[in-house]
């Protein structure tokens, strides 16, 4: 089985979790499009739900795919939210925001009384960190905001350089809400609620793709036989 495989084999799984009338958040990303192309098909088929996207492009494949969508000011209290990851731990925190969706993401996922991951079984690791954390900033002060989140790493036990997330063409990445991302290339996360806590005292940080006491349950798809892991 191909990555792509065992990444719509997760997002099938999840789209048996979903039951006529649920308020669903849509996650971004490769996988979780997987998730929304195939929840459209049980749409199609008569499945009455509504969702709220985490991005623009999970907006536009939600229309796309037939899923009838609402917002958090009509509807701010979901039942279900199915979304990627870019690393998860066996306390099912996460690092998100590799698709530079993780405002949305977290905001939405907090909205929802379950967040089910949906990832290919190299997703799981037993530390985070190694995959750069996103680091969501506003275009104002970046350089101060820069050195504020530089001092503060140490300060959590993590060291590593920041890098400025660039668009194809070079140019910096601009979020769906109009921020910049920071990506933090530690390696290891010791203390993830250190760090957590850390960048978010920092007033230029809008947020960062630390999820922690978000998700509730994990569809893991490995190669091996037993080839879902759920928590
Ligand atoms: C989007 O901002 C991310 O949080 C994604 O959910 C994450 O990057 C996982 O993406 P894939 O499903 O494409 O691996």
């Amino acid at each position: 089985m191909s990555t792509q495989d065992l990444k719509r084999a997760a997002a099938a799984r999840a789209v048996a979790l979903v039951t006529d009338g649920m308020r669903l958040g849509l996650g971004t990303g490769s996988t979780a499009a997987f998730f929304v192309e195939l929840l459209g098909a049980r749409v199609r088929q008569g499945l009455a739900v509504i969702g709220v996207p985490t991005s623009e492009a999970t907006r536009a494949a939600a229309q796309a795919a037939g899923i009838p969508l609402t917002t958090l000011d009509e509807t701010p209290e979901l039942d279900l939210t199915v979304d990627g990851a870019d690393e998860i731990d066996a306390g099912l925190r996460l690092v998100k925001g590799g698709g530079g969706a993780l405002l949305r993401e977290k905001i939405v996922a907090a909205a929802s009384r379950r967040m089910v991951v949906i990832a290919d079984g190299d997703k799981r690791v037993a530390v985070l960190g190694r995959f750069p954390l996103p680091i969501e900033v506003v275009p104002f002060g970046l350089g101060a905001t820069r050195r504020a989140v530089e001092a503060a790493l140490p300060r959590a036990g993590c060291a590593g350089a920041l890098t400025l997330r660039q668009a194809a063409d070079g140019s910096a990445l601009v979020t769906d809400g109009g921020h910049l991302i920071l990506d933090a290339h530690l390696g290891r996360i010791p203390d993830p609620d250190a760090l957590a806590h850390a960048l978010a005292a920092i007033p230029g940080v809008v947020e960062h793709g630390l999820f922690l006491g978000l998700a509730t349950g994990a569809i893991l798809a490995s190669r091996e036989p037993a080839s879902f892991g759920e928590a």
